[in-house]
């Protein structure tokens, strides 16, 4: 008897402990901050700060960020929206969801439906064939992804593969084959000049626009309501539309009507239609509403903690926390019983059917090469999210151990693309035969800008002063290394070949990191790369090295390389032959996508397409509020994974602008630079040569 008792006791101050040390705990809220101005972390995270406030502040990159926070037990909860969440399931993510954030009273975000013209004779979706197609048009993803705005079409028109068209071009043909004429207005592909080709291809799917010739934006017919309008002016047979939009298109919502509902219908994905003014409308997808998802163990104390928040005055840590979970919701909705994504999903009418049409047979898949764990981590996100947001052909991230193994996989055909550093680029374009796709595009402070450096105090002003001096490389055949030898040789101060050789005996010797039989100059383990190079330069093993004046910065301000903080940037002078063009030698963008250089021109198109879509949604100009992914952005904490952290944008042209008029790119003098020619009488003499044949016939004739 009394042992039970006590038991009983003890089981009691036990959960009484637990219960306690869970209260005395708060709840972690993952914060994403937005692009420009909109940083709520800052104005409402201190609030949070208060003794008696029951939340704080976990920062996340992106939204998928948080939610590996959640799963990881570093948060407790974050608010996700529908595509968040179908990322997640392919991800083994568990979560559960715990209320939605509502901003009108309706069940979803939006519900589309198909509405049609009585008079044109669709009995069911098999009468579409043939009819004319008022569609939304695109240039609005963000809450209007592809996958929702081409579900009607991937309903009902049979997949066409045909392997002399990109995926996007088979899509396109089977619309323009399948309706008799449509508008679809704004930017089917991310590459205008592509744009331009393909609506000139298949112009009956810009036939039914106000403007079929620019078939824009800007169009009557383009846009949630543009689509109705297309639709009630006699233009179109058919629309594909928000509900809530033709609700107010048809005047059965309080709002100016634009047209009747009589004689419209909606076309039902079961084959039957129904009349628009009737109050059961048949709905071929929804949008669900942005949730509150919360790790298992604390998913009903946060549903409690949240549905306690509202009401609090407006300085209270109650409204930062309904603040920073969002701005404009009206109404935060209790999820009953709180459910795991899937049964939340499932229940969303269409919405994870639009999620999982497969793709074309064979695949077109991507495959990423990527070198690391994390790495391919990152890269799967990428994929699950590109999916999501209906970019095609899909994605595929492998591993291998490091770029060199990327490079040779690529060029055998076991992957198709590789992310390669200025300094593996010479190889990539000599051994492995490749390609640049795309570019990792950044500002003046980012770049690779070659430039000789030397220790304060050193005096030289040109390339030839350094003869027999000793210099310091990050690696050979990087693109220090390259940009100097093509800088010697065009001043014709190689004058033997091999330019290796010749570059070697030009200086002292050297450190170069990776050059055969040079162990007994440099120790290559501590003097490799950037910082490397700058070691070796205040080790006095070489007079000058050779790396991006950026990385100069980088050195002192690592707390690595200056643990006492005793080197500053004037201990370095930077040599500087033509200021007016800078200083450098030559400049690279930070790094490359490459891929097989025989790739066909179909290939290599739709691949870049797809890249340049992933940059406008997941780059540095995402229209959202909030990302949930950051391209260019660390990766649970770690910088630089498969992009570099500063890109500013992706480009089939290395400058981030066009007006960019930076001289000297590296990769110029790699081209077509493979055969060695010594340097001896040189075109500027034979100039100067006939200068003066000029100048002495001038006097003569004088
Ligand atoms: C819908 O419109 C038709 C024809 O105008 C009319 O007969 C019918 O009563 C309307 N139904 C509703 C529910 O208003
Ligand atoms: C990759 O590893 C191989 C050895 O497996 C090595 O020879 C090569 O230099 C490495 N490449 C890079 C870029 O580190
Ligand atoms: C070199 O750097 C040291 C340390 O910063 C400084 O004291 C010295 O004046 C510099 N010399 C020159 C020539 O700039
Ligand atoms: C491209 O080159 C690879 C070898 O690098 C070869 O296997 C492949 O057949 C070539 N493809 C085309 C289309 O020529
Ligand atoms: C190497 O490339 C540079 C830059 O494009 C060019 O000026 C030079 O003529 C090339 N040299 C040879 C030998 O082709």
């Amino acid at each position: 008897m009394t042992t039970k008792i006590q038991r009983t006791s003890c089981v009691f101050f036990v959960a009484l402990f637990v219960l306690s040390c869970a209260y005395s705990e708060k709840f972690k809220l993952c914060i994403v901050d937005g692009r420009g101005g909109f940083k709520r972390s800052g104005r409402y995270c201190p609030t949070l700060d208060k003794p008696e406030s029951k939340a704080e502040c976990v920062l996340g990159i992106d939204r998928l960020d948080c939610l590996r926070k959640i799963a990881k037990g570093q948060a407790d909860f974050s608010v996700f929206t529908p595509e968040d969440l179908v990322t997640a399931t392919n991800s083994e993510i568990e979560v559960l969801l715990t209320n939605e954030l509502r901003y009108t009273e309706t069940k979803y975000e939006y519900e589309v439906v198909a509405v049609v013209q009585d008079s044109a004779g669709i009995a069911s979706k098999h009468d579409l064939k043939g009819k004319k197609f008022c569609h939304p048009g695109y240039g609005y993803e963000t809450d209007w992804t592809r996958i929702l705005s081409n579900y009607l079409e991937a309903s009902v028109i049979p997949q066409s593969c045909e392997t002399k068209f990109t995926i996007t071009e088979n899509r396109i043909r089977a619309s323009s084959q399948f309706f008799k004429s449509a508008c679809k207005a704004g930017p089917w592909v991310h590459n205008p000049k592509l744009d331009q080709e393909l609506k000139q291809k298949y112009p009956n799917l810009c036939a039914l626009c106000d403007n079929p010739s620019r078939c824009e934006g800007s169009d009557k017919y383009w846009g949630r309501r543009g689509s109705l309008f297309c639709l009630t002016d006699g233009a179109g047979d058919v629309s594909w539309a928000r509900l809530d939009d033709v609700r107010l298109h048809f005047g059965l919502v309080p709002g100016g009507p634009e047209s009747s509902p009589e004689g419209y219908s909606f076309l039902c994905p079961d084959g039957t239609t129904r009349p628009v003014n009737g109050t059961n409308p048949c709905i071929w997808v929804v949008k669900p509403w942005p949730v509150v998802a919360t790790k298992r163990t604390a998913a009903q104390d946060i549903q409690e903690f949240i549905a306690s928040l509202s009401g609090a005055d407006s300085f209270s840590w109650q409204a930062a926390v309904l603040s920073l979970i969002e701005t404009f919701h009206m109404s935060i909705n209790k999820l009953e019983p709180i459910e795991p994504i899937e049964t939340f999903l499932e229940k969303a009418t269409g919405f994870l059917n639009a999620n999982s049409f497969s793709g074309c047979h064979p695949p077109r898949t991507i495959r990423i090469c990527t070198t690391s764990i994390i790495e391919n981590a990152k890269c799967s996100w990428l994929r699950e999210s590109a999916a999501v947001y209906g970019i095609e052909p899909d994605l595929d991230c492998l591993k291998a151990d490091n770029t060199t193994h990327c490079m040779d996989a690529v060029s055998h055909k076991a992957a198709d693309i590789v992310m390669v550093p200025p300094d593996l680029l010479n190889e990539a374009i000599q051994k492995y035969n490749l390609k640049s796709l795309f570019y990792e595009t950044v500002n003046d402070n980012a770049k690779y800008l070659t430039v000789a450096v030397t220790r304060n105090g050193t005096t030289i002003n040109k390339l030839e002063d350094l003869r027999g001096y000793k210099a310091c490389f990050p690696a050979f055949d990087g693109v220090a290394w390259n940009s100097v030898v093509f800088t010697l040789r065009d001043k014709n101060l190689l004058r033997s070949c091999p330019y290796t050789a010749a570059a070697t005996s030009f200086f002292g010797s050297s450190c170069i990191p990776g050059l055969p039989h040079n162990e007994k100059y440099c120790d290559a383990v501590s003097y490799r790369g950037e910082f490397g190079a700058l070691r070796c330069l205040l080790d006095k093993k070489g007079d000058v090295a050779f790396i991006s004046k950026n990385s100069i910065v980088d050195f002192v301000n690592s707390p690595i390389e200056n643990k006492f903080g005793r080197i500053t940037p004037e201990l370095f002078s930077v040599m500087c032959e033509k200021k007016s063009e800078g200083c450098h030698l030559t400049w690279s963008p930070v790094g490359q996508a490459m891929v097989r250089s025989n790739s066909t021109t179909l290939w290599t198109e739709d691949t870049l397409d797809v890249f340049l879509q992933l940059d406008s949604l997941f780059g540095r100009s995402y229209k959202s509020l909030t990302t949930p992914l950051q391209m260019f952005g660390p990766y649970n904490g770690k910088s630089d994974i498969l992009f570099h952290d500063n890109t500013a944008r992706l480009r089939n042209v290395p400058m981030v602008r066009n007006l960019d008029n930076m001289q000297r790119l590296y990769q110029d003098f790699l081209v077509d630079n493979k055969t060695c020619v010594p340097s001896s009488s040189s075109s500027s003499k034979c100039i100067v040569f006939v200068l003066f044949i000029c100048v002495y016939f001038a006097i003569m004739w004088y």
